[in-house]
């Protein structure tokens, strides 16, 4: 027998609550000893099962922990999922609960014996058919990038930072407005990725309903993870101050102001009470799409994602480009998947894609040109490596346009072109390229159990 001395599990369960005075098995005996007796009788009525037929469980329907029981047993109780787990109550349709709506959400009561799934049952929001079910693929391209995302799998350890290291120890190796890019875009970017990775698993996951996109928002959740893990990795390998770094969106203003204009999008969408299914909330839906994919994603990330580069191009912080490099590559594809989920969205619902929002949402493009080409300003008053805020602003009105026609709008500035062509260069990165010179360590996808 254990000693409660040496297990932490009993010293918790003998712990008083000392509002209710009862202790933690006080609260598990309640539940063990009060519930099963009058779950069995309600099951019994339904599902015919007495002593004589179940001579091997006596008294109950089969739970988990019983041991082996036949399969006759277990298909009379198929289907009564939530009576496995004997401490927890399964939903019941009574007042009480009333208020919790789990359709669409792949949490729903298992359906024993119903229709198989269908392509046409599928559909990327407010679908009904069952969510748990990957195939039938109805969106190849969502399953396709979700496959590319793997393919392209990297982590921020296997680059080297060494001779970032040197040069920004030495005083002359860098110039202080140099320095000052570095800081502001590592500030900037390890916050905005840990809030687009909030974004999705708290706010965009639970309204799109198809397994396919869901995979791919999972994928591109770990993507997220992977960045803000690439951001600190920086941080460290460079020895900078991290409490400056990682708060810089709470005490910068050129660098909280994105943020600040994303957060009310996310803030309607990861509501409990927010629901699709009316024209008013599918377009809310649309529209935080838009704000994070195409704008968020696809243009607030890309005058620190030019700056950074183009130090990488001269051949410095080149181990910090070249992470920016990885995590440029996984965005393109967040960007355009999030602009397909966009386009199927209005395919299927035409009715929210009118002339007022699309008016709308050019607003929304041009605003957020407006707030990218201030943080140019901002990061680079005075000028460095050749870049100035002016070709920044052309930039940012020659992506717009992209962006724009991606989705249906009309192009906004006319007679621009891309000052940086070396962008689209670095969008083609394969992955062999370079990527085992400089890689510094073993990868270890499961090279690193141990099973001896
Ligand atoms: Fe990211
Ligand atoms: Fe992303």
């Amino acid at each position: 027998m254990l000693d409660s001395w040496n297990d932490p599990f009993a010293q918790f369960a003998n712990k008083t609550n000392t509002k209710t005075r009862t202790t933690a098995n006080d609260v598990i005996n309640k539940q063990s000893l009060k519930k099963p007796a009058a779950r069995t009788a309600a099951k019994r009525k339904t599902t015919g099962i007495n002593e004589t037929e179940a001579p091997a469980v006596k008294a109950r329907a089969p739970r988990a922990g019983d041991g082996i029981v036949s399969n006759e047993q277990l298909m009379t109780t198929a289907g009564a999922a939530p009576q496995v787990n004997p401490f927890i109550d399964p939903l019941e349709s009574n007042d009480k609960v009333n208020d919790i709506d789990l359709s669409g959400t792949g949490l729903e009561e298992i359906k024993i014996g119903a229709s198989r799934i269908q392509v046409d049952d599928k559909k990327i929001i407010n679908c009904r058919a069952d969510l748990n079910q990957l195939v039938p693929f109805k969106y190849d391209w969502a399953w396709q990038k979700y496959l590319d995302g793997c393919a392209n799998h990297w982590m921020p350890q296997e680059i080297n930072m060494t001779a970032d290291l040197a040069l920004w120890r030495d005083p002359n190796g860098l110039t202080e407005d140099e320095r000052t890019v570095i800081k502001r875009n590592l500030g900037f970017f390890a916050s905005a990725d840990s809030l687009v990775a909030n974004n999705l698993v708290l706010a965009v996951y639970r309204h799109i309903t198809n397994p396919e996109c869901r995979q791919y928002l999972l994928r591109q959740a770990f993507e997220e993870a992977v960045h803000t893990h690439a951001y600190q990795y920086c941080v460290e390998s460079l020895g900078l101050d991290e409490g400056e770094i990682f708060n810089m969106y709470r005490e910068l203003p050129a660098v909280a102001r994105k943020a600040e204009w994303a957060l009310p999008f996310t803030q309607h969408l990861a509501n409990p009470h927010f629901h699709t299914g009316t024209a008013e909330n599918d377009q809310k839906l649309l529209r935080e799409l838009i704000a994070f994919y195409v704008v968020f994603e696809g243009i607030f990330f890309y005058v620190g994602f030019t700056q950074i580069l183009s130090m990488g191009r001269r051949n410095k912080m080149t181990g910090v480009a070249e992470q920016f490099q990885y995590i440029l590559r996984d965005e393109s594809m967040h960007m355009n998947f999030g602009i397909d989920v966009i386009n199927q969205i209005k395919i299927e619902n035409p009715h929210l894609w009118t002339a007022e929002f699309q008016k709308e949402m050019v607003t929304l493009i041009r605003e957020a040109v407006d707030i990218e080409t201030q943080y140019a300003r901002d990061t680079m008053p005075r000028g460095i490596l050749g870049l100035n805020a002016p070709m920044f602003e052309e930039y940012l009105q020659f992506i717009a346009n992209r962006r724009c026609s991606q989705i249906g709008l009309p192009e906004q500035y006319s007679g621009v072109s891309n000052p940086f062509p070396w962008m689209s260069e670095v969008l083609d990165l394969k992955k062999e390229k370079n990527f085992f010179e400089t890689r510094v360590t073993e990868y270890q996808t499961g090279g690193a159990l141990n099973w001896d």
